[in-house]
């Protein structure tokens, strides 16, 4: 049998807004051994169409990813792709995907950006609430097809005829606005109606002009929101229309009083203009542009966002309608949205509702989570408000602790319309949060909710009205992250790892709203650079971050400063607003060793992945930049320039520093060496075999400083840090027989530290693979199961659901790591989940074929577990790797007997490696050689089952 599954269109499922040329992708299914594709054929054309606009005839080709079809594609028009294979004597049916195609010329947009916010008011420009625009619109005649590609500045939903047009979440994302600012494209056919139809849309500030950052800056970008798009509606009868955003639309504001990413928001239902959104909503006209908030309201929006909820009277202003004002906005920044959007994923329920010893009620979703909470309450009076504020963890004595989320409120207030039943789910803001304190709730206002706590508290009271109320309301936690499926599963007999790696999964998925972020909680859930450096790879086994990353990158090469260096976070919003921060204050905002390395570090880990030489070729020229920035300020491999984070948060630091005992010229010259040679090795492999060399040779030069500086005569390094010895070994920076002796070094200062570590950001990621790669696999591992303080077990056994920013975050006696930088939900330590993947299950890419086109299963048994497996989605089709010790050397026979299944796709192959085996005893067909670590043997694809004596 030869299936093909999964035909992808520039790695997407369906994907809209595909721009030519593009690329389909294909898995090959088998279920005989050694099948390798020998040709292929697709073929395109416009869906329904009955001629092909592109056949690209039998090619000769093993190739089953990004294979590029050059073709001109029309703007927004759906296409069918026609995929077949062959492979020995078989062959496939075709198969069918589609994909719609997005603009092929940013001149044809042709919507302006248009605001419903007043001009040159300081005062609006300080708030964040929701404004509306809309529009009815005749459709004359039957459509055949519609879309609708729009974009804004800050955040935004969009209706036709009352229905929501697109499931996406934080739209459009957050980019480097001004240099690329995303376009969504969505099919809307089946939202238009003959006749009158209404489009409206509801906007936020979101990232574009909230608070932001920890100084708590705002309109880093604009300081109006504004929406600007355009629909197409394709008739039967061969006509076209452009219904686009102009200065005939009209605006107003929405029932958001209030909405930030970091302080939550506030929605007074009782504001919203039912069927704003649809047909024949009569629109009441206003001569002024702005609806006064203060007067309306007692309190002050900005300083008090927590309205205090009194107002009985809907303001009339509220309601009335203006023409919008067109503004200027960044066409020429444009893009298709390349990325996979942000979406609801999950829906979690309450684990239990309970009060804290001070008398709070509390919701505990049983996970910490990135998302918000979606209530739906039931004979509420108008008026009513429901406020619930989130947060993490609980203190030591069991009460809610909000501490560690500094300047974030991370609060929701829904004031009630008061109708039978009424949903809320926020708009423009998201919380990080295991647990919601309820505030006040239809029925009891925060007045009666504080009497109850007290009367609780002092046991003075025995009623429970408050828990009454909530219980009986619906109550949903919904996890909502950037729309990547899970690709990597790993379970073992040891259901602490397990849990690790759930922590791992959760701390990724609570970090990638959009783009990767530091943590979700606290006044940051920023792009940090250094923690995808750390994590990037585990990442990449749990998720399918192709797309996700690939749109980072982008904005890290349009952020790049001029001369080369890499912002410590993107999208930029730092640089120019670190006034009297104690680290960042230089004025210097970019190039700190193990951050800004991610312009290198985070295209190779896309490369072995996926191995999409057209993505390492786009980012290139921002590679290059950062060499030539490392070399301008470097003395030989030493750099050091501008603010420096180090070995951040190692446990080797100075009391009351941050900064790991490992020195900064150390660290520096150990990346600027590695990333150098991991340039030279990209230019390598996209062919550009005259500017590798010359990569490599400033790689050697740069590697002979590194150890003229750095390693001693005696065999050990100048410095004496675990961190030290992790990154010249696993980085090779000195010789070959220089290795063992560092190696060695590193298990003494493993074990000085009672078997623990004491590595930060740089040297934890790679510490156990130092260990496991020169033979201490067994120290690898019982680093990996200690379960003391500090360690990764550590966590798990004090409950945690995601990985701390802090091995110490929480102490053995409950007391906790200092409030201003204690996020539990931080994923660079998640990084061992690389290790467990690679080294516990053994699935391990190749660089010359990356992509998993060919690669290693080697499993390393040890830690006294019975059994472990890996599975692993990869671009070419599903890796599994099972092993299970079958005899543990107990019984009478004393030998150690290995039971190892694996799954090979279709058109790969694998070398299997036995590790440390002596004599096989099933082979499964399979013919294995003598090596100096064990037993290896070559794989084509299949699935296998061999058993094996250690
Ligand atoms: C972030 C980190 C980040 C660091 C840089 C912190 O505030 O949360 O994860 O990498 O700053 O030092």
């Amino acid at each position: 049998m030869l299936e093909l599954s999964g035909i992808k269109i520039e790695q997407l499922v369906k994907p809209v807004g595909i721009t030519s040329p593009f690329r389909v992708s294909w898995v090959l299914e088998s279920d005989e051994r050694d099948v390798k594709q020998n040709s292929y054929q697709i073929r395109v054309r416009r869906k329904g169409a009955e001629n092909w606009s592109y056949d690209s005839g039998i090619v000769e080709s093993s190739s089953s990813v990004y294979n590029k079809v050059e073709m001109t594609l029309e703007s927004l028009v759906c296409y069918e792709v026609h995929v077949r294979a062959m492979a020995k004597d078989m062959e496939t049916p075709w198969y069918y995907t589609e994909f719609t195609s997005g603009l092929q010329d940013i001149r044809e947009w042709k919507g302006d950006f248009i605001t419903a916010e007043p001009e040159n008011s300081a005062r609006d420009a300080e708030k964040s609430y929701g404004t509306l625009v809309r529009r009815d619109f005749c459709v004359d005649g039957e459509v055949k097809e519609a879309y609708l590609i729009s974009t804004a500045l800050g955040l935004y939903h969009i209706w036709i005829n009352g229905q929501l047009a697109s499931p996406d979440e934080m739209a459009p994302g957050w980019t480097s606005y001004h240099k690329r600012l995303q376009y969504q494209t969505y099919e809307v056919t089946d939202l238009l109606e003959e006749g009158q139809n209404a489009i409206g849309v509801m906007l936020g500030a979101g990232w574009y002009k909230g608070m932001m950052g920890y100084k708590h800056c705002r309109n880093l970008y604009g300081d109006r929101t504004a929406f600007a798009g355009q629909l197409l509606i394709r008739y039967q009868d061969g006509r076209e229309e452009v219904i686009m955003t102009n200065e005939n639309w009209m605006g107003s504001r929405s029932a958001v009083l209030f909405s930030e990413i970091y302080d939550g928001e506030s929605y007074d239902a009782r504001l919203e203009q039912a069927g704003w959104n649809c047909v024949g909503f009569p629109m009441r006209m206003s001569s002024v542009h702005s609806v006064d908030t203060d007067s309306a309201f007692s309190g002050n929006v900005v300083d008090n966002p927590w309205i205090s909820g009194d107002a009985t009277e809907v303001p009339a202003e509220f309601r009335l309608w203006k023409p919008v004002e067109v503004i200027e906005g960044p066409i020429a920044a444009l893009v298709p949205q390349r990325g996979v959007s942000v979406r609801q994923q999950e829906r979690l329920q309450p684990k239990r509702i309970f009060r804290t010893p001070e008398g709070d009620l509390i919701i505990d979703f049983g996970q910490n989570m990135t998302g918000w909470c979606e209530f739906t309450v039931r004979g509420a009076k108008a008026g009513d408000v429901c406020e619930l504020q989130f947060f993490e963890i609980l203190d030591a004595s069991g009460n809610m602790y909000t501490e560690n989320l500094r300047g974030a409120m991370e609060t929701l207030r829904y004031t009630c319309r008061g109708s039978v039943e009424e949903t809320y789910r926020p708009w423009f803001s998201f919380q990080g949060f295991q647990y919601a304190r309820v505030n006040s709730w239809a029925g009891m206002n925060a007045e009666e909710v504080l009497r109850e706590k007290e009367a609780y508290a002092n046991k003075s009271g025995s009623a429970d009205r408050l828990f009454s109320l909530v219980s009986a309301s619906e109550l949903t936690g919904v996890v909502v992250h950037s729309d990547m499926p899970v690709t990597g599963a790993f379970a073992c007999s040891n259901p602490l790892l397990n849990q690790l790696w759930h922590n791992i999964l959760w701390g990724l998925k609570g970090n990638s709203l959009d783009i990767p972020t530091d943590c979700p909680q606290r006044d940051e859930r920023i792009g940090w650079t250094g923690d995808i450096v750390a994590f990037g790879r585990t990442a990449s086994y749990l998720m399918d971050t192709q797309e996700f990353y690939g749109k980072w990158l982008a904005d890290v090469a349009a952020d790049q400063n001029e001369d080369g260096s890499v912002p410590h976070v993107v999208p930029d919003i730092l640089s120019g607003h670190m006034e009297g921060d104690w680290l960042l204050e230089t004025g210097f905002q970019g190039g700190a060793t193990g951050w800004g390395d991610v312009a290198i570090v985070l295209p190779w880990i896309q490369y072995l992945t996926y191995g999409d030489l057209d993505a390492v070729r786009r980012q290139i020229p921002s590679m290059k930049k950062w060499i030539a920035y490392l070399e301008s300020y470097a003395d030989g491999c030493v750099y050091v320039h501008g603010p420096q984070f180090g070995d951040w948060l190692a446990l080797d630091a100075k009391p009351g520093s941050y900064h790991g005992a490992t020195s900064d010229e150390f660290t520096g010259g150990a990346y600027f060496c590695h990333v150098t040679r991991l340039l030279a090795n990209m230019l390598h492999y996209i062919g550009e075999e005259e500017e590798s060399a010359v990569y490599m040779k400033k790689y050697r030069a740069l590697k002979e400083d590194f150890c003229r500086r750095f390693l001693r005569e005696d065999g050990r390094l100048t410095e004496d840090t675990q961190t030290a010895y992790v990154l010249a070994l696993t980085f090779h920076l000195t010789w070959q027989r220089t290795r063992p002796a560092l190696a060695r070094r590193l298990v003494e200062l493993v074990r000085e530290s009672d078997g623990h570590l004491t590595t930060g950001f740089l040297g934890t990621p790679r510490i156990a693979r130092a260990l496991s790669d020169y033979g201490y696999w067994k120290e690898a591992y019982d680093l990996l199961l200690k379960e003391d303080f500090p360690s990764w077990l550590y966590q798990v056994k004090s409950g945690a659901t995601t990985v701390w920013e802090h091995w110490d975050g929480m102490r053995p006696d409950g007391s906790l790591w200092s409030a201003d930088m204690n996020s539990f939900n931080h994923y660079a330590y998640g990084s061992i989940g690389e290790w467990m993947f690679r080294t516990i299950a053994g699935i391990e890419a190749q660089e010359e074929t990356p992509g998993y086109e060919h690669f290693r299963i080697e499993p390393r048994i040890g830690g006294g577990l019975k059994e472990a497996c890996g599975e692993y989605e990869s671009v070419r089709g599903k890796i599994r790797v099972r092993w299970e010790v079958l005899e543990d050397g107990q019984g009478p026979t004393k030998c150690v007997k290995i039971g190892l299944e694996f799954r090979i796709p279709a058109n790969t192959a694998a070398e299997v490696v036995l590790w440390d085996a002596d004599q096989v005893l099933e082979a499964d067909g399979l013919t294995f050689e003598w090596r100096e670590d064990g037993l290896h043997a070559e794989a084509g694809s299949g699935s296998y089952r061999v058993v094996y004596q250690m």
